[in-house]
């Protein structure tokens, strides 16, 4: 589906709005955008190359640093978002550019922003696959990606709500995946320690593991008195013998080869 973005008016009121691949720049005709695209400095997203495997490179763009770029960025993801409100502010943010490289430059993919100094412990704002990508798997590395930085950080992260439709079904898919992937590798020990130690494992917060697990039908809420509540987790270990890794769909899916490996990050520096 498709939103209006705030572009200014000479441009929004015209029936088709141009923008460069590489910078994200808005022209009004197919003339101005080639005489822009022979002269577009941007081949390669402004900032640095934290990430790249044999399919993928990711960089990280400072939105203080490279505010243009990242303001047109945020301009066309808001074509695919009806919640988003971030266009102009976006200082206080970091923007991670997933690209495949070719020849003729570093192709966009999509990205995700997150807050520099988030206090809500969110780890990722805003995440965008372009439609000509969707449903290959690269909204699901991003995801892996922001878990990853997370994890690098030493913290427990959430992405920021409210999520959109397509956003929700991607997250829950991740999430289901991860918790059962931790779950059927982890010896039995008590409950709450068991959804302590898979958060810790996937750096997903406690309350989405929490969530996972009872939408999956695998954790029973009990209320042993007024103030407290306990939670059962129905099947663990080897019961989860439903949840076979070796003929599970994610696998099966060649796609899900998009995995992010800890090993290709290049560089990344913490605040
Ligand atoms: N319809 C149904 N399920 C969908 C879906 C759709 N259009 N898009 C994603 N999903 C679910 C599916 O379970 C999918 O797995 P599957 O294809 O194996 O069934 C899973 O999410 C992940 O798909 P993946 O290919 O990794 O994600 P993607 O590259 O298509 O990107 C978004 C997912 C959400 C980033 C992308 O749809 C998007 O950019 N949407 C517009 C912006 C948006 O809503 N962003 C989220 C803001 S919170």
């Amino acid at each position: 589906m498709w939103f209006a973005s705030p572009y200014p008016a000479e441009y929004s009121e015209r029936p088709i709005l141009y923008l460069c691949d590489y910078c994200f720049k808005y022209l009004n005709s197919e003339y101005a955008l080639m005489r822009h695209q022979k002269k577009c400095p941007i081949k390669v997203p402004p900032g640095n190359e934290i990430y790249r495997d044999q399919n993928i490179s990711i960089f990280e763009v400072d939105g203080r640093k490279n505010k243009i770029y990242c303001q047109n960025l945020c301009l066309l993801s808001k074509l695919f978002l009806d919640h988003k409100t971030l266009y102009y502010d976006v200082e206080p943010f970091l923007f991670y550019i997933m690209t495949l490289p070719k020849k003729e430059g570093y192709k966009f993919v999509g990205y995700f922003s997150k807050e520099k100094q988030c206090e809500s412990g969110y780890n990722l704002s805003c995440l965008l696959t372009l439609p000509i990508y969707q449903r290959k798997g690269y909204g699901n590395a991003l995801i892996a990606f922001s878990y990853m930085l997370s994890k690098i950080e030493g913290k427990l992260g959430s992405p920021e709500k409210p999520l959109s439709d397509f956003g929700l079904r991607s997250y829950r898919k991740y999430w289901r995946y991860n918790v059962f992937k931790a779950l059927t590798e982890l010896q039995l020990m008590d409950d709450e320690l068991i959804i302590e130690e898979i958060s810790r494992k996937t750096s997903i917060t406690e309350n989405d593991v929490l969530c996972t697990l009872y939408n999956s039908g695998l954790l029973r809420k009990i209320k042993p008195n007024r103030s407290n509540f306990h939670h059962k987790l129905v099947a663990s270990g080897p019961d989860l013998s439903f949840f076979n890794e070796n003929d599970n769909d994610f696998l099966l899916n060649k796609k899900y080869e998009l995995f992010i490996d800890p090993e290709k990050v290049l560089a990344y520096v913490q605040d």
